[in-house]
């Protein structure tokens, strides 16, 4: 080959290269959490098929390992193109304060999306006059989920308070169901202590927590620890061994009766396990939260500083679209974040979860970003380790307390 032929070869495979663009998405969506990411890939796929996608996954639930790395990255100058992050205080009181993300408040306004999605919703990722991501779906985190025939061969129903779950768990334990409440690993722990306490101080109570109302060393806030403690008592031993589809599995199994988890919990039954909602698996919503919806939402920013900016833009433009919104989240087990969805394509759960997104209170998860920035919510992790251990529920409030001073809303 001519000289001047192999430059002009070699600079065509360049650009077409460069024309193909890359992107990488960021995010803890791998294994059994995957199948929903990988239809929304697809969808981009189909638009842009040129672009090579490097799916980039830190597996372990609730982002805790994955936002390790992530902090990792973004301090050290290497964002990936578009990362997993809560709506809510999760991203704004970390990496929009700390002005490392974009403002996305054009691209809502280009897309229409000021109309479709909920202005609660673009209110919690919106601060310092900007929009700081896209919600790709709303989650719900209070959720008892429980296996039908099984209730129904020990005869016991699902319980609507906290003070009914503990008298049912003492039928169950009679009966030889050595735990018939069964929770994970430290986050899922976590988890179950929200909606403890959501189910007994009630949403405005919870909202007081975190806007400083009500002090963690109230009595009230003391005594639902308490109840969180009794609560624990009805729970597997091995807990910290345990993932969160560890954990599910051992209420289709009948191992325990009750798991209170967030709803990707239904999107592991029927997505992964492939069990019908009403007769595969059962829910509710935990007990004494019946008319509250606890809320977290899975959205994407733009970070400053990453090389693919125009891929990424078309990747926030396609993960907010009806489209990409309708083949993630019957996949997830969540609803879509837009108002417009098509619910013909949910299951029987998600379309519950719909009707009750509309009718119910709405509050924010603190486990998942909602509610509490990461300085809290980082640190929480040791007091319910600490409270595990000790079950001294005037200790455990007098360090939550001290966390929300430090954080910055305790007052
Ligand atoms: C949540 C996240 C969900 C799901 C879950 C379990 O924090 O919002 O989408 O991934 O963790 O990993």
């Amino acid at each position: 080959m001519k000289k001047a032929l192999m430059i002009a070869t070699a600079l065509a495979v360049t650009s077409s290269a460069l024309a193909a663009g890359k992107l990488e998405i960021f995010s803890w969506w791998s294994g059994d959490e995957a199948p929903a990411l990988e239809a929304l890939i697809k969808v981009y796929k189909a638009k842009y098929p040129s672009v090579a996608v490097d799916n980039a996954t830190v597996s372990g639930g609730a982002g805790t390992n994955a936002k390790a790395v992530l902090k990792t990255r973004m301090l050290g100058g290497t964002p990936p193109d578009s990362f997993q992050a809560h709506a809510g205080q999760e991203l704004i009181g970390t990496w929009v304060v700390a002005n490392r993300m974009q403002d996305l408040t054009p691209l809502f306004k280009s897309e229409g999306w000021m109309k479709v999605f909920p202005a609660d919703l673009v209110k919690l990722i919106s601060a310092k006059g900007g929009i700081w991501s896209v919600p790709v779906n709303v989650h719900r985190s209070n959720v008892m989920w429980y296996n039908p025939a099984k209730l129904k061969e020990w005869g016991v129903s699902v319980p609507k308070t906290w003070p009914e779950f503990l008298s049912t768990c003492t039928t169950l334990k009679a009966k030889g169901v050595a735990a018939p409440l069964v929770v994970g690993e430290n986050w899922t722990e976590q988890h179950l202590w929200e909606s403890v306490m959501i189910g007994t101080l009630g949403a405005q109570g919870w909202e007081n927590l975190w806007n400083g109302s009500l002090k963690f060393t109230d009595p009230r806030v003391v005594g639902a620890f308490t109840t969180y403690g009794k609560v624990l008592d009805c729970a597997n031993k091995d807990a910290s061994g345990l993932s969160w589809q560890q954990a599910s599995d051992r209420i289709i199994d009948g191992t325990s009766a009750f798991n209170i988890m967030g709803d990707w919990a239904a999107g592991y039954f029927t997505t992964t396990k492939k069990l019908a909602p009403g007769t595969g698996f059962g829910w509710a919503a935990s007990p004494g939260t019946t008319k509250t919806f606890v809320m977290l939402a899975d959205s994407f920013g733009l970070p400053k500083g990453i090389k693919d900016q125009a891929e990424t833009m078309n990747w926030l433009k396609v993960l907010g679209s009806k489209a990409g919104q309708d083949a993630f989240n019957p996949l997830k087990g969540s609803i879509a974040a837009r108002t417009d969805s098509d619910l013909s394509k949910y299951s029987v759960y998600s379309k519950s979860a719909a009707t009750d997104w509309k009718s119910s209170k709405i509050v924010g998860s603190m486990v998942h970003g909602a509610v509490a920035p990461e300085s809290f919510t980082s640190a929480f992790g040791a007091v319910i380790d600490q409270f595990v251990a000790s079950k001294n529920s005037a200790g455990a409030a007098a360090a939550a307390q001290q966390l929300a001073v430090r954080s910055g809303f305790g007052k």
